[in-house]
């Protein structure tokens, strides 16, 4: 990635700005200009009719520090960046449909505004840029902020592809800070238009950066690994396929010991979770490790680093109550930092007691009303049929959830429409809220069910990792049906006061259990350690 240095210029009249384009032209390919209208910001800078027909030859950022950012981007054709502040975004359709069509959005951020505010947006719609300000927008010549640094080292250790920008107090010396903190790009105003040369400020200014940027390589890696934390990957040949372009197929752990451990993993963070959260279904989540390890590790074609990459297999999960699960599986996969676990269930945390789609990386769904799920699932796969797409859907869901006709609507339709791309794997556990499912509301015979319905049937244990993997395989060679692997599991598995207990379905570990429930996954780890070496 890069370096590069931005003049801003902040100015009242459009003589000064022409001047100042002049000035930088041979010095740089993009100016930055910022726009402000004394509301958002205590300063009033050049006005919109200042900004048509700019000189040609030289790319232009507009930074807007405007209450209504919408209404001025969208009489500025061209194309050109839009630097928008969180803090000023209502809608963001509008701002959206306000660019021209060439035209691209970044996001501003102020000092005291808390990062999560931008992740939304960067995990949901395709933001390349943030500018982090390290000064309180209004006025050029202000101190530099350094407290900024820790939120661009935090955006720069999860997004490692995204240009990030620093403005506001920007010299040889700040900017040397800055770009070892993760920032990419540098504003800079008085440094450069105040110095006796331009060339020359802005080629110290580069070459400070260029020095940050390489001592600070080694931080965000090791950030970045210690997140990942999965040892020894083995990356799978692309499988080619005649009818489109195979994906990528991201890194694939093939080692069915290793596999274990990772599951093994996951039930461990999501006993520490639950405690330290004191709510939430541990018996589920347990029951489904195995499926989670075997579809995040093995089974899904998926990129933790571009979690909406467009060729990415889709798992749902519809019963969202298994979501540490799914959060433990996915923290460990390197969609975000394993620590953040720890937020489970907390007020402002990413980690919800039922999934949200917008803000968490990797959640395809939102969920907590059950039922719901297959329906999503039957939706995204007619797509993929439709538009002749190579990626499959996977849905995980419960057997309790079967007592929702909605189900049902789904497993028709996907029936009528031929899903082949099709698979869900039902947690066959026979627990739910209230009791055993053959009390509450008998499924039995399921499996008759669901070929009379028209749909490929496979029955697995959904603790043989081996089984899991071959299933999904199976599903892949029926091309004219939906597949149901009927998982069966144990809830609470590996913990032994949990498992088959129904009153576990949504209590929560005290201390003592959860040290026993850890106990009880050591001596599980070491079996499967000592099996390997067998
Ligand atoms: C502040 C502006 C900055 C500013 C930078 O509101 O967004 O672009 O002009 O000026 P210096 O580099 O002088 O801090
Ligand atoms: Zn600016």
């Amino acid at each position: 990635m890069d370096v590069e240095v931005i003049p801003a210029i902040l100015v009242k009249s459009r003589e000064e700005l022409l001047a100042n384009i002049e000035k930088v032209k041979p010095s740089v390919k993009t100016v930055h200009i910022d726009i402000m209208d004394n509301i958002f910001v205590p300063n009033n800078s050049i006005g919109l009719e200042s900004l048509t027909n700019l000189p040609t030859g030289i790319s232009y950022e507009f930074h807007w520090m405007v209450k209504d950012p919408e209404n001025w981007i969208s009489k500025i054709p061209g194309k050109h960046m839009h630097l928008v502040h969180v803090e000023t975004i209502s809608d963001w359709n509008k701002i959206e449909k306000a660019r021209a069509p060439e035209g691209k959005i970044g996001l501003a951020i102020n000092p005291p505004t808390p990062i999560e505010k931008l992740y939304p947006y960067i995990n949901n719609k395709e933001i390349k840029k943030i500018l982090f300000m390290t000064v309180n927008p209004g006025f050029s010549g202000q101190k530099y902020i350094a407290e900024v640094e820790s939120k661009v080292q935090a955006i720069r250790a999860k997004f490692p592809e995204l240009e990030i920008e620093v403005d506001g107090g920007i010299n040889p010396e700040t900017s040397e800070r800055a770009s070892e903190a993760g920032a990419n790009i540098l504003a800079a105003s008085s440094a450069i238009f105040m110095a006796k040369s331009i060339p020359e400020a802005v080629q110290n200014i580069y070459e400070s950066g260029i020095r940050g940027r390489n001592k600070s390589q080694s931080i965000w890696w090791e950030k970045m690994t210690a997140d990942i934390d999965v040892p020894k990957l083995i990356a799978e040949p692309p499988k080619q396929t005649l009818l489109d372009i195979s994906p990528s197929v991201g890194a694939k752990v093939i080692d069915i010991t290793e596999l274990y451990l990772l599951s093994n993993n996951i039930r461990q963070n999501i006993v520490k979770m639950l405690h330290a959260a004191k709510s939430g279904h541990p018996a589920g989540s347990m029951g489904l490790a195995d499926v989670f390890a075997a579809l995040y590790f093995n089974v899904l074609n998926h990129d933790p680093k571009n979690p909406n990459w467009d060729n990415r297999d889709r798992c749902i999960l519809s019963n969202g109550h298994c979501c540490p699960g799914l959060y433990a599986t996915l923290a460990e996969a390197g969609y975000f930092p394993k620590e953040e676990l720890m937020t489970l269930r907390k007020l402002g945390s990413r980690l919800q007691g039922h999934p949200h789609r917008e803000t968490l990386p990797g959640i395809e769904n939102s969920s907590g009303p059950l039922g719901q799920g297959l329906s999503i699932a039957v939706g995204m796969a007619l797509v993929a049929k439709r538009e002749k797409k190579s990626w499959r859907v996977y849905c995980i869901c419960s057997d309790g959830e079967h007592n929702e006709g909605q189900i049902w609507e789904a497993v028709l339709l996907a029936s009528k429409f031929k899903l082949g791309n099709l698979v869900a794997i039902m947690d066959r556990n026979n627990i739910q809220i209230d009791g055993f499912t053959e009390d509450v509301l008998p499924l039995e015979p399921i499996e008759e069910k669901y070929r009379a319905f028209g749909w490929h049937v496979i029955n697995i244990d959904g603790h043989n990792i081996q089984q899991i993997i071959s299933a999904c395989n199976e599903a892949k060679t029926i091309i004219d049906k939906p597949t149901m692997i009927i998982a069966h599991t144990v809830p609470g598995k590996d913990i032994s006061f949990m498992e088959f207990i129904t009153e576990w379905h949504g209590k929560t570990p005290g201390d003592k259990e959860a040290t026993t429930a850890l106990e009880d996954l050591e001596e599980k780890r070491k079996f499967y350690q000592d099996e390997e070496q067998e």
